[in-house]
């Protein structure tokens, strides 16, 4: 069992603990908040016990793994500095996305989990449910045949309006991680923003997206919409099939080239995934097990690396549209 701590006592932190403390691969030991109200609050809820700063929370238990639920500008503005204590204390890590809302920071974040041979994992986890395993599925074994396209759509209904790319760097890490999860590594990008005409900042997107297997791909993102009715989509499509995922984990439909049947999957009610918080189990359930087998740091699902490859393509998208020319986006390697 591992020993674990929490630090961001926010509503992602919630739900980060109420995971941990349902898991039996954790065991919950610490809170931690920079606000001493909500630190002795969730340390009350938890069974756990509270700490009100990194380095205090670090020196006084032994830890083998903490969850950074901090969120910042951009909702990644504060990951940096706890994510790098815990490095630099031999914690593991289970970072919120973004990694930080600071590129140069992401990168110094993911080599320095490297160069300690510590696991760095960020919560990717749209892609951490067993619809999406099941599309993986069509294409490594090749129903789909060879890849040509991918269409993703993500979208939500968020009113803040703080940064100008808030939109690009907070929700995207998902869409584009999902992509990537499916397709590989993308390689050039161009894209257009609109900004919704109440609004300061860029709550739409169309990125065009060429990816190093060659095949071609599209993500449209808002912030202007909602999440009442559908609000994620992802198809692929190849030379034998192609296959729609519809809201996360809702239902898979499969349509072979070569017949008139296609195959649907849908989320079962019975010990299917009953809400999105599911997502956030899986996901944190997959790390622990990850971690508690001590995988190759390669193994990592959702790792640091993965993370930081989707947010080269988000900058790459926002050079961009910045200067009107398509961009190479720079491996993670
Ligand atoms: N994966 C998902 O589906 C998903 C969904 C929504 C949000 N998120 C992410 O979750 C993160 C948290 O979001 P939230 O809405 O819970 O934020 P929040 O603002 O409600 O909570 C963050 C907490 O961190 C605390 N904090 C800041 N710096 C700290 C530090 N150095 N040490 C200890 N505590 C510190 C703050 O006091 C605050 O209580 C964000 O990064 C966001 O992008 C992920």
């Amino acid at each position: 069992m591992l020993n674990v701590a929490v630090i961001g006592a926010g509503n992602i932190g919630r739900t980060h603990c109420t995971v941990y403390a349902g898991d039996p691969l954790a065991k919950l030991v610490a809170v931690c908040d920079i606000v001493r109200e909500k630190a002795d609050a969730f340390a009350e809820r938890f069974g756990a016990r509270a700490y009100y700063s990194v380095p205090d929370l670090l020196r006084n238990e032994r830890l083998d793994l903490v969850s950074v639920t901090t969120a910042g500008p951009e909702n990644g503005g504060h990951h940096y500095e706890p994510v790098m204590q815990a490095l630099e204390a031999g914690v593991h890590v289970l970072c919120e996305k973004p990694l930080s809302n600071e590129i140069a920071k992401a990168r110094e974040m993911v080599r320095t989990a490297r160069a300690k041979n510590l696991y760095l994992g960020v919560n990717l986890n749209h892609r951490f449910v067993p619809l999406a395993e099941r599309a993986k599925r069509f294409v490594t074994e090749g129903a789909l045949g060879e890849l040509c396209f991918i269409n993703m759509a993500l979208w939500i209904a968020n009113r803040n309006d703080s940064a100008p790319y808030f939109h690009l760097r907070a929700l995207h890490p998902h869409s584009i991680d999902v992509m990537r999860y499916f397709c590989g590594d993308i390689v050039r990008v161009q894209a257009f923003f609109k900004r919704a005409s109440h609004r300061q900042i860029w709550s739409n997107a169309s990125i065009n997206m060429q990816f190093a297997n060659g095949m071609v791909g599209h993500l449209t993102g808002s912030y202007d919409m909602t999440t009442r009715h559908p609000f994620e989509r992802c198809e692929v499509a190849g030379t034998k099939g192609r296959f729609v995922l519809e809201n996360v984990y809702e239902r898979l439909t499969f349509y072979p080239h070569d017949s008139d049947e296609t195959i649907v999957l849908s989320n079962p009610i019975m010990g299917g995934v009953a809400s999105f918080q599911d997502t956030f189990k899986n996901r944190i359930h997959r790390f622990l097990e990850q971690v508690s087998a001590r995988v190759p740091r390669e193994q990592i699902e959702g790792s640091g690396e993965e993370a930081l490859a989707a947010q080269e393509v988000i900058e790459a998208a926002i050079r961009s549209f910045e200067t009107g020319a398509v961009v190479e986006v720079p491996a993670v390697s």
